[in-house]
């Protein structure tokens, strides 16, 4: 099973970094995959653990996909890291094995700490949309234009009938996104 999730990461200078991934969970065991090159895989390797972060506000992930990276955060419990604030639950990580690839390395990692900080409110269709969206925007170099707008089309009647303000937020965030970049290909093919 993966779980769309926010990872928290520390870099060698103390930097910490978020971004959001995808969580593969074998039994009650995290592995984080992430791409080469990225900075999440870089702290990783140099920290050996992480923070998985659960939250509603789905703004964080269309943030980190369109350059709002700033979101609170606090020390963690049991490991040099950060908590996102607005998690409604969070997993400290240790790594145990790395299964180095190419492409794609996978950290194998233990639960060291868990908390939860605030209740599940119920499924939201905008929501999942929103994160879809932003699985494309994350994806825009290697998907067919025809293919990103007929997707968005259908994404985009879920928002229109069930998202409230930080969904709505989140949604502008990506289409403007989405927008800027096909507008900059053409650009650059006219020149
Ligand atoms: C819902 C979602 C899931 C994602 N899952 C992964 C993942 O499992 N591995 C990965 O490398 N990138 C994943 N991405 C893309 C990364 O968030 C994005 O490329 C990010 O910038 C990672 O690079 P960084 O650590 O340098 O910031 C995902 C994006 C979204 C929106």
């Amino acid at each position: 099973m993966i779980i769309e999730s926010i990872i928290t990461t520390v870099g060698p200078g103390g930097a910490a970094h978020i971004a959001p991934m995808g969580v593969i969970w074998r039994d009650s065991h995290p592995i984080l995959a992430p791409f080469r090159p990225s900075t999440t895989l870089d702290n990783l390797r140099h920290s050996g653990s992480a923070v998985i972060n659960h939250t509603d506000d789905v703004r964080v992930f269309a943030g980190c996909l369109t350059g709002r990276r700033d979101w609170p955060l606090k020390p963690a419990e049991r490991i040099d890291g950060r908590v996102l604030q607005g998690a409604l639950a969070h997993q400290e990580l240790r790594v145990d094995r790395i299964e180095e690839n190419e492409q794609r390395p996978r950290f194998h990692c233990r639960v060291v700490h868990e908390a939860a900080h605030g209740a599940f409110t119920g499924f939201n269709r905008a929501q999942g949309a929103v994160i879809e969206a932003a699985i494309l925007v994350s994806r825009l170099h290697m998907l067919p234009r025809d293919k990103v707008e007929r997707e968005l089309a259908y994404l985009d009647i879920a928002v229109s009938k069930t998202a409230g303000p930080r969904e709505r937020e989140a949604w502008g965030w990506l289409t403007e996104r989405i927008a800027a970049f096909y507008r900059n290909a053409a650009a650059e093919s006219a020149r």
